[in-house]
């Protein structure tokens, strides 16, 4: 699929994502949340695993940081919750549904760049910038150079989000720089790694909701829908699906093959929290 179709449908799919969860889960954020022992992987609890991922990622911000650019900032709870604790914060976003929702969510306070981090225009400079669950969208071989661009000298890279480590399936959980890659950019970059911690077993199971939500949820709808509509318009229903019938194929390999679970994502992923200092 060429890049272009791919980012409009990586960014639809995060849409969709927001306005259910919003909707439905009261869920704020856009990330797979933390997932601490004894919380119950289920829908509902959710919303207590994405503030536990919050509290973390604000626990490991050093003491000097005033400024952040939160690159990737979804619908901007992330950066609310930031700006609220007295941090100056401007946001990174490139889809206009999100902008306008970041807009009201910000205020006047905060700059939005409606842009690609890739394709970002100032002069300004920060003293983190962070990138939570947004890492992997950006070009591997450009973000160190802009980042190192936009901080103040001393300034921290903050990154928590999934690498792949191990080729997946065809049907399997996509997304993530390879890990090794990332290793080898940042080894040759100017910044020192401070902090590297694994949360690969606290957000994988984030995976198995999904899953189940697919199972349970998302194929009985597709299932009554189709009994529906062969019940009203048989001939034409068939037509569509013969039409169509390549990607329902691969929609069922995909979703049904039972490669996309959490035990999935951990055997193919790590999740990453990443703190990096500009200057060696
Ligand atoms: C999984 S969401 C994470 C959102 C938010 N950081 C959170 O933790 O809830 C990924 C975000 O990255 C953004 N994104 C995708 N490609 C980007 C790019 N090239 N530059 C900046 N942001 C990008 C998407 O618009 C989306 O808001």
């Amino acid at each position: 699929m060429a890049e272009s179709k791919r980012h409009i449908s990586r960014e639809i799919g995060l849409e969709i994502g927001h306005v259910v969860g919003k909707g439905l889960f009261k869920l704020d954020h856009l990330h797979y949340g933390l997932w601490k022992k004894g919380l119950e992987p289920c829908i509902l609890n959710l919303h207590i695993a994405q503030d536990e991922y919050c509290k973390f990622i604000i626990s490991h911000i050093p003491a000097e940081v005033k400024s952040i650019l939160d690159v990737g900032c979804g619908a901007g709870a992330f950066s609310r919750k930031l700006a609220d604790i007295g941090y100056k914060v401007d946001c990174v976003s490139p889809t206009e549904y999100q902008n306008k929702i970041v807009e009201q969510v910000m205020g006047s306070d905060c700059e939005v760049f409606k842009c690609k981090f890739e394709d970002i225009q100032t002069t300004k400079k920060y003293d983190m910038i962070q990138f939570c669950e947004s890492f992997q969208y950006i070009d591997i071989d450009r973000v160190i150079d802009i980042a190192g661009g936009l901080l103040n000298d001393g300034g921290y890279l903050l990154i928590c989000d999934f690498f792949k480590i191990k080729a997946q399936d065809k049907y399997g959980l996509k997304g993530g720089h390879k890990f090794d890659k990332f290793m080898s950019v940042m080894q040759q970059s100017p910044f020192k790694i401070l902090e590297d911690i694994d949360i690969t077993a606290e957000t994988a199971p984030n995976m198995d909701i999904v899953d189940k939500a697919t199972k349970e949820v998302m194929i009985p709808i597709a299932d009554a829908a189709d009994r529906f509509l062969m019940s009203r318009s048989p001939l034409i229903t068939k037509l569509v699906k013969w039409k169509y019938r390549k990607k329902l194929q691969q929609a069922q390999d995909k979703y049904l093959n039972g490669k996309r679970t959490g035990k999935d994502f951990a055997e193919t992923k790590t999740y990453r929290f990443f703190l990096c200092k500009k200057g060696k």
